[in-house]
């Protein structure tokens, strides 16, 4: 039997960085070598997401517990991938997905089936003794990515405090990978400063970004414009601001409802909040400015919005092809966000990259509020020259473990990493 094929599998309950249960994949090779797959998970998930298999059983771990889904993966899955070429990851993640039989990975779980494809792509890397960026991206992986980093944590991942999911910056300005993530710690700790400056108390949100106590939704712009200025930076020039709106999720009835400031927008009218925030504040990117099935409200803010700054879809298209096939037909949006557990598989979060930028919109890796130590997405983002990745702040370890995974891979590429900077930006958008 060839050494890497695959001896054993084994799936197990881990925790995530929010204390809940998740699943863990290790593959074991004939050789012995190992790959290890840690999955993350959602808060803030679009509904058209693949499916995340929770036991639902309240008398464990509030329901959280993924036992049936590691169960799935030690029972079902395991006998059918014993022998099999770890190498092959296309034909894997086929089986897998054959083996779930639904379209949506309902039956088996995409955490366990997830868990699986990371932990043989490890293992080929592994086994291979290459970087995985270079396993899966070839010779000619080299780009860095444009990080896209929260300030402040809000929405979901914050309680509801606020409505707004994200404020984020992205260091588009700077001339390197390290310069980029040096400029965003600058920006975390003089934000700090100014929350303490403006009496607000400190203390962090689901990601590692600050925890916003704010009367208007426009207050977390104000203050992370005073970041940026506080740490030496010029807004909008060497730092831009980028917005993850999450929409869906404040979408009632056809209309967009502010919690925080007791206001509902017609489609129309919140998308021209959305313009009137574009035309004062220096912001590059806003995602899920719309919700995940207002499609009209997509081509309204498209309209508008398209060839100025980039447009995001992640409830929206779910790194899904079909999904982001209609986002095309129907002229929305210029970006996706790519989340592996979104759709269940290695193979498939790459077809949706391939798809993404052959259509001539931006591709963006993200984690996802629920994380690991597994820094499998910074590789992702590096194999597919994505060009952006976004992982919530620079605070929180299991936010720098891919960070600082990304500074290890620019050290190892030395004068042959590319760092693409503002010129990502002109494939999209015509005024930059
Ligand atoms: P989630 O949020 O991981 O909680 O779904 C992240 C995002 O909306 O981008
Ligand atoms: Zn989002």
């Amino acid at each position: 039997m060839k050494s890497t094929c695959i001896k054993q599998v084994k799936a197990r309950q881990i925790f995530d960085s929010r204390a809940n249960p998740t699943v863990e994949v290790d593959i074991i090779l004939e050789s012995g070598i190992i790959g290890r797959g840690l999955v993350p998970s959602g808060a803030s998930t679009g509904k058209f997401e693949a499916i995340e298999l929770r036991d639902d059983d309240i008398s464990k771990l509030s329901g959280k517990s993924v036992l049936t889904a590691v169960r799935n993966v030690n029972e079902i899955i395991a006998p059918q991938l014993i022998g099999k070429d770890v190498l092959d990851q296309a034909a894997l993640d086929h089986l897998l997905i054959e083996l779930d039989g639904t379209p949506n990975k309902a039956r088996l779980g995409a955490n366990g089936i997830l868990g699986v494809s990371m932990a043989a792509a490890w293992a080929g890397a592994n086994a291979e003794n290459i970087p995985l960026y270079r396993y899966l991206g070839g010779a000619n992986a080299r780009m860095l990515p444009v990080p896209m980093i929260q300030i402040i944590g809000g929405g979901k991942h914050a309680g509801q405090t606020i409505d707004i999911q994200d404020y984020l910056v992205i260091p588009a300005g700077a001339n390197s990978f390290s310069e980029a993530i040096e400029m965003v710690i600058n920006v975390y700790h003089a934000t700090r400063k100014v929350f303490i400056e403006r009496g607000k108390p400190i203390s962090v949100a689901d990601e590692g970004g600050f925890w916003p106590t704010f009367v208007s939704n426009t207050e977390g712009l104000d203050l992370l414009v005073a970041g940026i200025e506080k740490a030496g930076y010029r807004p909008g020039e060497e730092i831009a601001i980028a917005l993850d709106i999450a929409s869906s999720h404040f979408y009632q009835d056809g209309q967009y409802c502010f919690a925080l400031e007791n206001r509902k927008m017609t489609p129309e009218e919140f998308a021209d909040v959305l313009v009137s925030w574009v035309n004062k504040y220096p912001i590059l990117s806003i995602e899920d400015g719309m919700a995940e099935d207002d499609w009209d409200g997509w081509k309204h803010l498209s309209a508008k919005l398209k060839s100025r700054i980039q447009l995001i879809g992640d409830d929206l298209f779910v790194t899904n092809v079909d999904r982001i096939q209609q986002g095309l037909d129907k002229d929305v949006a210029n970006g996706v966000l790519i989340k592996p557990n979104q759709i269940g598989t290695i193979t498939e979060t790459l077809e949706a990259i391939e798809f993404t930028k052959n259509a001539g919109y931006l591709p963006i890796i993200s984690a996802r509020s629920g994380e690991t130590e597994d820094a499998m997405i910074v590789h992702l983002a590096i194999a597919t020259a994505a060009g952006q990745l976004k992982v919530g702040s620079v605070a929180r370890s299991e936010r720098t473990a891919k960070w600082n995974e990304g500074l290890r891979i620019e050290e190892q590429l030395g004068a042959s990493g590319i760092y693409p900077g503002k010129a990502l930006y002109r494939r999209i958008l015509n005024t930059r």
